[in-house]
Parts: structure tokens; C-alpha cells; sequence
């Protein structure tokens, strides 16, 4: 169902109880995650499922590597909220300005593509590309890695 759809080239950002598109201004710089869902141009909210939830931060641009910088929208940076250990959603504060995933403890850079700083996870953080179409963020590239754990289920056991 489109509703359940990872966020596709060309969507809006909305909070997860709106649906309003989201503006890079409503991303305070240097602030915690703000937690975001893609939703279609004809207005379709795709929040049915959480691993497709975006963590969206903002850095000033011309202090991200270019890697990074390319993928932002005026310093807007959107990543999965799925951490690649096992599976558990990041936390929405930062830890010594870290994405941080209180599951096991790892971290992972923001300001570098989603680098691990801190295992146990060996994966990078999925980083979704964004633009900015008419004044308002959108999606520009899917996810440039795969969204999920590597021990889902495992870890469990
Ligand atoms: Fe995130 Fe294990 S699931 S550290």
C-alpha cells in the first residue's frame, strides 16, 4: 500500500501528525532529531510503517564533508531512524552530538553519511537524499543503503 511505501523521490516531509511539508526552517540548527515521515504529492501520509520514519538535522552546509553536503537541503539532513545493529529505533536526543541508539550503545555520525563512531553496530546509517522544491524539503534519493537491522531477530535469542 502506498501508505507503507519507503519514502520515494519527490515526496514532501511532514511530522508524523501533520501535513503540512515541512520547510528546511522548521529544522533548528544544531537541534535534536526531529522525527519526520515522507508523504506522496497527492497527499498519501507514508507513516504505516515506523522503519520508514526520517530523522531530520541541521547542520550549517559549509561545515558538512561534501559527501554529506550533497545530499543535504540547505543543511537539512534526513536519516532512517532504524539503527543497523539490530534493528531499534535511534534515540531523539543526540549523545556528544551523535545519533545514539540506547538498545547497545552504538553511534553513528551525522555530520559523515551516518559513519559508526561507537559499535556494536558495523553499518553505516542509511542516509536519505534531500532537496527542496518550491520552498519545501523533498525527498531527492532514496535511501543510499538498505534500511534495517543485521541482527534482526538474532539478538533475541
Ligand atoms: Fe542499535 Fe543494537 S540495535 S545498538
Amino acid at each position: 500500500a502506498p501508505d507503507a511505501m519507503p519514502p520515494q523521490v519527490g515526496d514532501f516531509l511532514v511530522s508524523p501528525a501533520g501535513s503540512t511539508p515541512l520547510t528546511p526552517d522548521s529544522i533548528k540548527l544544531d537541534s535534536k532529531p526531529f522525527e519526520a515521515v515522507a508523504m506522496s504529492p497527492d497527499g498519501v501520509v507514508r507513516n504505516a510503517e515506523y522503519e520508514n520514519t526520517v530523522l531530520l538535522l541541521r547542520y550549517d552546509p559549509a561545515t558538512l564533508p561534501a559527501e554529506t553536503a550533497a545530499k543535504s537541503a540547505e543543511g537539512v539532513l534526513g536519516y532512517t531512524i532504524i539503527c543497523t545493529h539490530a534493528g531499534c529505533p535511534l534515540s531523539d536526543t543526540l549523545k556528544s552530538k551523535l545519533l545514539a541508539c540506547d538498545c547497545h550503545g552504538s553511534r553513528f555520525d551525522p555530520t559523515k553519511n551516518g559513519e559508526v563512531a561507537h559499535g556494536p553496530a558495523v553499518r553505516k546509517l542509511p542516509q536519505l537524499g534531500l532537496g527542496i522544491k518550491d520552498g519545501q524539503l523533498v525527498v531527492a534519493e532514496a535511501f543510499d543503503s538498505r534500511v534495517g537491522g543485521d541482527m534482526m531477530g538474532e539478538d533475541d535469542r
